[in-house]
Order: structure tokens, then sequence, then C-alpha cells
């Protein structure tokens, strides 16, 4: 808890502060008060939500033979000279996808995918340099540029020909094979040549990301390019692999709660003045699945610049009680990014404010607290183990936006922030997961009651009039983790990262 007990210069009461000065308004009449009304408790509905989703961005294929240009800086070099490895078989092949992020880093997600049930694999990419022509319907016609690259294919594929249970994946990127910028595996079950038009005619069908990858490792991030060629060394120190998510969302000025007399005896409006959430997370993660089954699964997510800000507006006239609400102000979707078929990872903010209060007068009064973390915050996350997670640097660094008030008998004012942002997998083959790092953050009580004196307050004889405050603010960060609520709900882990009580 901080615990703060001030006579704050700032909240000396003149006509400047909202335009009234304290001894305009005093206590309301007793007449004005209901009392049995008692307290308005509950779950307040808000009109506008503001609800957003936003498209995912879809990774491209990166083929092997440009990455090195990508991220060195250098001309991609020509791979004429890559027959006849190109056309190997193989049992383990990365397929690496990637995205500008800006103008100087690549979003990047490296999938390295395992055979199975023996079955290996190859990529077009690989080869593509050694082909004139790539034709993909009942059957995949490749016809090659040269009798060595034809003789190396015949050479590499023959072993499908050798056994009715012998099968190739082919994962293709090509105009005729596969949509634009997307990688499609083809399952191949035999091989026909044609020696005089060096063409392989390949019986080839169709097959699906969760048939055929039930094995793989899959690692996403951002990485920083060099700005020049030359500046490769310097840019290869600061490779980070992260991806950012964007935090900034402001509400301001919506009225949150309100209620007249007419139904309560008294009235009350909440609203947001500002309030909302600034910065960004940065993000990567590492994936592994081993026969349709997760064995690894862990985030890392580092806020950059983070705040979350609440600064309310109360305007009371009468005597509430004990007047609480919550209300969800945001839910929004922050644009993650997929690779089609494999792999979604889906980021959402939602914004949540509670509010309570018993309050005593005819006031208006604004308060805020602004909250940051560190940079050096880091949260690494187990999804398969989550007590495994660790997190490091979360305490938040706490400023308060002073008090205004153009006049108040008492109030005792409760209300928090509350984002959260989750972070939603969703990978071949397997249920979704979610992670979520719930902050509620600022949470704020404060006591505040009018000082009136003629000799003058807070030490100034020039002032009159003034507001004592007592407040205290709270924080609770928690990390959950859950299967998709949408598909699967429930919690699987929850824990505290950072907890001072109000
Ligand atoms: C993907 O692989 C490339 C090349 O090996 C590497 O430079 C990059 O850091 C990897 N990216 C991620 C997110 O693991
Ligand atoms: C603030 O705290 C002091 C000391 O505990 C107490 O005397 C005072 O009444 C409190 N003021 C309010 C407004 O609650």
């Amino acid at each position: 808890m901080v615990f703060i007990n001030a006579l704050v210069a700032g909240l000396l009461l003149g006509p400047g502060v909202l335009g009234a000065s304290i001894s305009a308004r005093t206590a309301v009449s007793k007449n004005n008060v209901n009392p049995s009304l008692g307290a308005i408790v509950g779950e307040y509905v808000p009109k506008n939500v503001r609800r957003q989703v936003a498209a995912h961005s879809t990774l491209k294929p990166i083929k092997l033979s440009q990455l090195d240009s990508f991220l060195n800086g250098r001309a991609a070099k020509r791979d004429t000279d890559s027959a006849p490895a190109g056309f190997v078989l193989t049992d383990k092949e990365k397929l690496v996808y990637g995205l500008a992020g800006d103008a100087n880093s690549l979003v990047m997600a490296n999938v390295t995918l395992l055979s199975t049930n023996g079955k290996p694999l190859i990529n077009m990419e690989s080869f593509e340099s050694s082909t004139k022509n790539v034709v993909c319907g009942e059957t995949m016609t490749l016809e090659f540029i040269s009798k060595e690259a034809f003789d190396s294919a015949v050479a590499e594929w023959g072993w499908v020909n050798e056994d009715e249970t012998h099968e190739f994946i082919m994962i293709a990127n090509h105009e005729s094979c596969s949509p634009a910028d997307q990688r499609t595996p083809y399952l191949v079950l035999n091989a026909d040549y044609d020696e005089d038009t060096f063409t392989a005619t390949l019986d080839a069908t169709r097959a699906e990301w969760k048939d055929i990858a039930n094995t793989f490792d899959l690692d996403f991030g951002k990485v920083k390019l060099p700005a020049t060629a030359i500046s490769r060394r310097a840019a290869a120190a600061h490779y980070d692999d992260t991806v950012s998510i964007d935090l900034t969302q402001t509400v301001r000025n919506p009225v949150i709660f309100s209620t007249t007399a007419g139904a309560s005896g008294f009235d009350l409006t909440v609203s947001c003045l500002d309030c909302g959430t600034k910065g960004t997370l940065d993000v990567s993660g590492h994936i592994a699945v081993k026969g349709f089954s997760v064995e690894e699964l862990s985030v890392e997510a580092s806020p950059d610049n983070f705040e979350a800000r609440l600064q309310i507006g109360v305007k009371v006239n009468g005597r509430a009680p004990n007047a609480a609400f919550s209300a969800q102000l945001l839910s929004v979707g922050l644009g993650g990014i997929d690779i089609p078929g494999i792999f979604t990872l889906g980021p959402t903010l939602d914004y949540d404010v509670g509010f309570s209060a018993t309050l005593e007068g005819t006031a208006e009064i604004s308060y805020g607290v602004r909250a940051t973390i560190s940079n050096d915050a880091v949260l690494k996350a187990d999804l398969i183990n989550p007590s495994n997670t660790q997190f490091t640097n979360w305490s938040p660094i706490i400023q308060q936006i002073p008090f205004q008030l153009n006049a108040v008998a008492k109030a005792s004012i409760t209300a928090f922030a509350q984002p959260t942002v989750a972070l939603t997998f969703d990978v071949i083959g397997l249920p979704a997961f979610e992670a979520a790092l719930k902050l509620k953050l600022p949470e704020v009580k404060a006591d505040l009651s009018a000082l009136a004196n003629n000799g003058g307050v807070c030490g100034n004889s020039a002032k009159t009039a003034g507001v004592q405050v007592n407040a205290s603010i709270g924080v609770d960060i928690t990390f959950s983790v859950g299967a998709d609520a949408a598909t699967n709900p429930g919690t699987i882990f929850e824990k505290q990262l950072f907890v001072s009580p109000i």
C-alpha cells in the first residue's frame, strides 16, 4: 500500500477550480435524501463499450536464400548452384515466415517441421531456381531447366516409386500450387519422368497442415534489421526477437455511471475524464509440438513505456450511501499475427473500471492516478508448466494526478482501472490457449473531507477553504493461463505477480 496523507496546496479551493468555491455549496438539505434507498451495487452495463476486432497480419514465406539478404542487408545469392542439394528429401524442414514490423525490423516466425509417419519432406523453394515451369492440378508437373537438375530429381525422388508405402511431402509456394504468399503441403505418392523434356510428373494431392504437421517447433518474435549492409555487425548485436503489441488506447469523457434523484434519492455521475493505457508489449515465444501434443509453450513479454491511467470525475448531489459498479470500457483486438493453417497469435486489450463510494454533499471531484511499469519488467511464462513462470521488476511507479474539486462535505471513494492484456495462441490441431496479464492498476482509495477555517488552511491565511485527503493506492497484477474462453472456458493457472493491497 502506498499511503498518502496530504493537505495538498493544489487542493485549495478557489473560484478557479471547477468554477465554484466550497463556501458557496455546502451540504445538501436532508429532504433530498431517501434513507430507505440503501446501496446500489452491481454491474453497470455501459452503453458504448468500444469493441474492435483487428485483422491479423499474415506472415509471408521467406525463402532461405532470401533470408541472408534480409538479415544481413546483402544481395540475395543466386542459388542456381543448389542442385542437387535442393532435391534431397529430408526429415526436418525449416520454414521461415516474416513481415516487415517497422522500417528496421522483421516480425518473424520460424517453423521447424519434422517428418512424421516416415514421410520425408522437401520444400519446393529449395530447388525452385532449377525449374522452368511448375503446374499444379490433377498432378504436379515440374519442368526443369537442365539435364543436371532433372537427373538430381530422379535420383533423389526415385525412392517414392520403390514401394507403395513410400510417400513424401512437397511444400509448395508457387502461384499454381498455393494461395499467394502461402505455403501449401502436398502428399506425393508416385513420380513419372520424361527424359526428353526434363519433366517430372508427380502424383500429388493437396494436404492439410493439420494432417501432416504433428511434430514441429515454432519460434516467433521481432528481428531488428541492419540499416545498411555495413551496420551488419552492429545490428547483429541487438537482434531481439519480439513482436510489439501497441497498447495505446484512450477513453476520454464518457459518463460511465449516472443515476438521478428520482430513482435513488441522490444524483451521481461518474465519468472517465482520461482513462486508458499507453506503450507497447514486446512478445516472443517458443512452441514445441510432438505428435499433436504441446510439449513446450513459452512466452516472454516485456512492456515498453507502459502506462495505465485512471482519472475520474464525480458529480454528486445528495447522500449516496454506498454506490458501487464496475464497467468495461474497452475490449479491443490489437492485431496479431498468423500463418494460415498453422499458427495465430491474437492479442486483446480489455479495460475495466470499478468504482465504489460513500458521498455526501454537492460536489464535483476529479482525481486520478497514473501508473507506469519499468521497461526492465519481464514475464517469462511457461504455459505448460505455469508454476515455472518467472517475472521480474513488475512493481509499478505511481504518480498522482492532483485532485480538483469545488466542494465536498464528505466522500470516501475507491476506484480502480483494470487493463487486461490477453494473448490467444491458436496452434494447428490443438485447443487454443490464452495467457492473460490482468493489471488492477491503479486502484485508489481516497477519503476526502472539506476544511473551512477563517484563519486560513494549509498554512496559507489567504485561503479559507481546503480539503483534507487521505489517499492510498493499491496494485494487483495477476497472470493467468487458460483455455480459450470461446472454445473451452476455464482457468488452468493463475498467479499474482505483484500485489500491494489498498
Ligand atoms: C529465425 O531464424 C533466423 C535464421 O536462422 C534467425 O536469424 C532468427 O532470429 C529466427 N527468428 C526467430 C523469431 O526465432
Ligand atoms: C485522514 O487521516 C487522519 C489521520 O489518520 C485523520 O485524522 C483524518 O480524519 C483523515 N481524514 C479523512 C478525510 O479521512
